[in-house]
């Protein structure tokens, strides 16, 4: 199968804070976007990179389309972005769609997820919750939630071309995630393994903590 990448980049990383959007801080000697973008390009399968970038940072496409990818522009919620990505896939068969603010990303956990899509129309990394976890009332713990069904979810979300833009197309609303999307269209979703490692960052330590994390796996 023909397989597409597309980068989520067009967000604004308001909980993230810093001068610039977190995708463009600099991490270990490039920014951020460039190090999600490096784990794509060289993962051998990848035939397309499609980049969705925010209507301000369009400046920057020039930088991507010069290394052979494609650039969108982003739109006003994440969804939204995607959508926007998804009209450039092209004839590709598959698309891993990943969040640009997920720079840790390896070739096992893209592995995973291609791996399921060979039987899978959806397939997308999730973490095992390991914290107990509790249900607040007034700032007290009014009881504990049982964890054994829950996963964090990641990206790279990966899924048939066609059944992720009819899903996108007939969405409406706001959606975490394309497997949320996907789900609202009657979509079964396989879940792969995610890893601890696979970060979003989010607030203003994680890019820190990605920091960690890279220069541990260079040794
Ligand atoms: N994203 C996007 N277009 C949007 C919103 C988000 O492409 N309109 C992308 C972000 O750039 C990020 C990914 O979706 O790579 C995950 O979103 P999130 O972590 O929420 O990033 P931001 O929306 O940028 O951050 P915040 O919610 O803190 O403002
Ligand atoms: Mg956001």
């Amino acid at each position: 199968p023909k397989i597409a990448a597309l980068i989520v980049a067009a967000g604004r990383g308001t909980r993230a804070g810093g001068a610039v959007a977190k995708q463009w801080q600099p991490l270990c000697g490039k920014r951020v976007i460039d190090h999600t973008l490096t784990a794509f390009q060289r993962y051998p399968k990848i035939e397309r990179i499609i980049i969705v970038l925010s209507a301000g940072d369009m400046a920057e496409a020039e930088g991507f389309t010069a290394q052979g990818c494609l650039v969108a522009e982003g739109g006003a919620d994440r969804a939204a972005s995607v959508r926007n990505g998804l009209a450039l896939l092209g004839d590709a068969d598959l698309v891993l769609i990943h969040d640009a603010a997920r720079p840790c990303v390896t070739p096992q956990i893209i592995d995973g997820v291609i791996d399921a899509l060979a039987t899978d129309a959806a397939a997308a990394p999730g973490l095992p919750v390991t914290d107990a976890l509790w249900v607040a009332e007034d700032g007290a713990v009014a009881g504990t939630q049982d964890r054994t069904a829950l996963y964090a979810a990641q990206t790279p979300q990966g899924f048939d071309a066609a059944t992720i833009r009819a899903a996108h197309a007939a969405f409406k609303g706001v959606a975490a995630d394309d497997v949320e999307v996907a789900r609202a269209a009657g979509v079964a979703v396989a879940i792969t393994l995610g890893s601890v490692d696979n970060l979003k960052i989010t607030v203003p330590g994680d890019l820190s903590r990605a920091a960690r994390i890279l220069e541990s796996s260079m040794d």
